[in-house]
């Protein structure tokens, strides 16, 4: 698989990385077995997809706990970046950006992911409470201790809601502030096909300084495979069950994306997938952009890893440009 660097501190991944949420979080419970994940990370390992995105928060910690079960035979083949700064209480999902709680939280995923490093430490989400600085000066010294390779930022995009300005000009000003701390080595939002509001100022913003960028979430959660059906009900912990863009109704206006990317994949031979077109139209972004698709079986990874060597040309990507926008939204 074609190798990417993400970051000024020459950080090599696989084009394409394992999204590891969906695994023991955020999808249907039902559908998640730990065997069926080992098998799936084991595969993205093997197909060269070495970036595996987990959090703390993912299960909470189940994730991790699973990762750490193939990081212990393979920790070689990954490279492993996690997340810190929110926790899962009974009802509400709160962040905490103290130093001291960093401290303990890097240890703990240290211990659940069985390795002695992680090659990047994003903050998951900046706690109101704590000015950012020093938060992330906390996240500085663990580099500085060699339990942490480099600094990422988790932005939150159209799912926080309208904020007055431009979508991601808060998260651009406090990546600002972080910056005069300890350099940030990669920026992660949400980008696909349906959600291309970060390539307004964020992703030029991460290219300009050298910031990889990790695209999450590059299959609209799934919509952009063309496997799911208008108004197939979602089962109640599935986060899809309550997405604007997940209604029946909404699904259903917005099939035409799906169809002109299946159009694409059609003139790319009968192996190419709707699923493999979203992915390259987030790898032709930018050679400092990683998608990480979310996947917990084996022959989504399979796929997904192979989008990696498809190249659209500019007949596709105008064609993906002049798709409608999506229509659903979180305002
Ligand atoms: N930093 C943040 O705040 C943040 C927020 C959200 C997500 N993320 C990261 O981004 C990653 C990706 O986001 P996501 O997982 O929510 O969404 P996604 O990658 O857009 O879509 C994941 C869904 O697509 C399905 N899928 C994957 N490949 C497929 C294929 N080839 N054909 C058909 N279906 C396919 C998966 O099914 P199965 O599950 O059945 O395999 C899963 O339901 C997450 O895993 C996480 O690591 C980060």
């Amino acid at each position: 698989m074609e190798r990417r660097t993400i970051g000024a501190g020459a950080l090599e991944v696989g084009a394409v990385g394992l999204g590891c949420m969906p695994m023991s979080w955020a999808y249907s419970g039902s559908r998640q077995r730990g065997d069926e994940s080992l098998r799936a990370v084991n595969r993205a390992l093997d197909a060269g997809s070495s970036l595996l995105d987990t959090a703390d928060m993912y299960g909470p910690f189940t994730n991790e706990l699973l990762l750490g079960r193939v990081l212990k035979e393979r920790r070689a083949d990954a490279f492993v970046s996690t997340k810190v700064g929110l926790l899962v209480g009974q009802q509400h999902i709160v962040a905490n950006g103290r130093p001291g709680y960093v401290r303990r939280a890097c240890d703990a995923s240290l211990r659940r992911l069985q390795t002695d490093v992680i090659d990047l430490y994003q903050l998951h989400r900046a706690d109101p409470e704590v000015p950012v600085e020093e938060t992330w000066g906390a996240m500085a010294e663990l580099v500085r201790a060699g339990k942490v390779r480099a600094l990422g930022w988790c932005a939150v995009g159209a799912r926080g809601g309208r904020r007055s300005g431009g979508l991601y000009d808060g998260t651009i000003r406090q990546l600002r502030r972080v910056q005069q701390v300890f350099p940030v080595g990669a920026v992660e939002a949400e980008l696909s096909v349906w959600s291309p509001e970060a390539l307004e100022t964020l992703l030029p913003w991460c290219e300009a300084r050298g910031v990889g960028f990790l695209a999450a979430m590059p299959l609209g959660n799934g919509f952009l495979t063309g496997t799911l059906k208008p108004g197939q009900g979602f089962e109640p912990d599935d986060m899809r069950a309550r997405h604007p863009r997940f209604t029946a109704e909404m699904m259903a206006a917005n099939q035409p994306i799906v169809a002109g990317l299946r159009r694409v994949a059609a003139r790319h031979g009968e192996g190419v997938t709707t699923a493999q077109v979203a992915l390259a139209w987030v790898l032709a972004r930018g050679r400092h952009v990683v998608p990480v698709p979310g996947a917990k079986q084996e022959r989504w990874v399979t796929e997904n890893a192979a989008a990696a060597g498809l190249r659209l040309t500019p007949q596709d990507l105008a064609e993906v440009a002049k798709l409608p926008a999506a229509r659903g939204s979180w305002e």
